[in-house]
């Protein structure tokens, strides 16, 4: 039952207060705004309802459906309220119970935030400091949870959900709520000043092409040309650092796959949303509790070959697997779509001759470097500027190799000019004048463009504002 989104009360706003600020509000915590005594009294009542509602209630003996369940729960704890004969005015009885229910059946103080769509991440370091990140920028919310023990807990409900555990013995832990959201959590020892939670809400509000366009993340022409590239089948790494949108810009790649082909996906968690009516989505496992039964990204891939794929998209290369995804796009499986962690495209080259060498393949650096140039045909790079716009910075195509190098053009960039006076990267979209070497292969499946398409010229300037 837990882990599953619960309908927090909504309060009215309160008078002169916007309408946005509503759900992060959790006002009596609101240290600055009330006297810090009246948080405290109210934070100390909700303790003591909710202690003794555990007293009294036995979850698991409660019969009903969910909503019935809550609301025999809801009931007691407005009997609870008026035994304690508490001075509480409507709002604020309303609030007490809305937080002891989210306690009880969801993630406590994380619920108002959980249900707030404009939230992308929710960055908790220790029980007293929690982050969000809104359309592209940091911010320090209210919300506060009671202790260590309190945080404990939280990360316990969500790990235990997804049959984890996170203790001494394992400190680090990845898992993933009910509505998809990938979830991190260190404790003590190894975080040091108290456990850090990073939650990367996804599902929610999936970021589209029309998104990427309103948020002038890239352009139209870029989009198209992107199309053609997915379905003329060509081999497509995305770059960028963490949090610049790979993942996202994978999925939307992913969506100019055609319906009649079969797709394998393979993630550590599950994040990819595709549309097609033909897909087979693998996820990795960690090990047991003894260490055993550990299933890697590679070791799907590899199975993924036999499995007939027309298309196998993989979440992210970060190890053993690249070589092997290389040799996969080298071999006919083509159209096949990944990401890697990298700050530029000649990094991303650097990575993966890294990875193939950390994981023991004893190839001469030129060996992966011919295999890299043959395998991959364009490289999206995304970014995330100061001030947070994310854009699709560089579309480049790989042309093959002079020498030892990778020889590789740039066809679409994003040029930044500035930083605006609200603290935003801004600059143009530029066509670079390269017109691509594949446009042959394009034409021949069918993704025709034409070759005027890629005259030298601004596509899309941002406004300096
Ligand atoms: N073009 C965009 N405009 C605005 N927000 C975006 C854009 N692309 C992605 N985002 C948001 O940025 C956040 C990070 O995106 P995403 O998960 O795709 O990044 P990532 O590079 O895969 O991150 P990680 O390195 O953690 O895997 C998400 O909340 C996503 O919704
Ligand atoms: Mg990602």
């Amino acid at each position: 039952m837990f882990g599953k989104r619960t309908n927090a009360v909504q309060l009215p706003p309160a008078p002169g207060k916007p309408e946005a600020d509503k759900r992060t509000e959790p006002a009596p915590q609101r240290v600055g705004k009330v006297a810090q005594e009246k948080v405290d009294q109210f934070n100390e009542l909700k303790t003591r309802i909710h202690r003794k509602l555990v007293e009294q209630l036995d979850l698991a003996r409660m019969t009903g459906d969910d909503d019935s369940i809550r609301e025999q729960v809801r009931e007691a704890i407005g009997l609870l309220c008026e035994q304690e004969n508490t001075l509480l005015n409507y709002n604020e009885r309303q609030r007490l119970i809305s937080e002891i229910l989210d306690e009880t059946f969801g993630l406590g103080p994380l619920e108002v935030l959980l249900g707030d769509p404009t939230i992308s991440d929710i960055l908790i370091n220790g029980p007293k400091q929690v982050f969000i990140e809104r359309h592209g920028a940091l911010e320090m919310t209210d919300v506060r949870f009671r202790d260590d023990a309190h945080l404990m807990h939280i990360i316990d409900k969500i790990v235990t959900a997804v049959g984890r555990r996170c203790d001494e013995t394992c400190p680090l832990v990845d898992a993933r709520l009910a509505d998809g959201s990938r979830v991190n959590a260190v404790i003590p020892p190894l975080a040091i000043d108290g456990a850090s939670v990073s939650i990367r809400r996804f599902g929610t509000d999936p970021i589209t092409w029309d998104d990427y366009l309103g948020f002038k993340s890239c352009t139209p022409e870029i989009v198209e040309f992107l199309k053609a590239c997915v379905s003329g089948r060509l081999n497509i790494f995305i770059v960028g650092g963490t949090g610049s949108g790979k993942t996202t810009l994978l999925n939307n790649l992913s969506s100019f796959i055609p319906d009649n082909e079969r797709i394998v996906t393979i993630e550590d968690a599950a994040e990819l949303q595709l549309r097609q009516p033909h897909v087979v989505r693998l996820e990795t496992r960690p090990p047991n509790i003894e260490g055993k039964g550990r299933i890697t990204i590679r070791e799907l891939l590899i199975n993924s070959l036999r499995m007939r794929p027309d298309r196998i998209v993989v979440g992210e290369c970060r190890g053993a697997e690249t070589l092997d995804m290389l040799q996969a796009m080298n071999t006919g499986h083509d159209g096949s779509l990944t990401t890697i962690h990298a700050n530029s495209t000649r990094d991303a080259v650097q990575r993966v001759e890294t990875m193939v060498m950390m994981a023991g393949f004893e190839l001469p650096v030129k060996a992966i470097r011919q295999q890299f140039s043959s395998a991959v045909d364009v490289i999206v790079q995304a970014q995330r500027l100061t001030g947070g716009p994310r854009k699709i910075t560089n579309v480049t195509e790989v042309q093959g190799m002079e020498g030892d190098i990778i020889t590789m053009q740039d066809i679409f960039c994003f040029e930044q000019q500035g930083i605006n006076p609200e603290g935003k990267a801004f600059g143009q979209f530029v066509a670079t004048g390269i017109r691509p070497a594949f446009l042959g292969r394009l034409k021949a499946a069918g993704a025709e463009i034409d070759p005027a398409f890629f005259e030298r010229q601004v596509l899309l300037t941002d406004e300096e504002m």
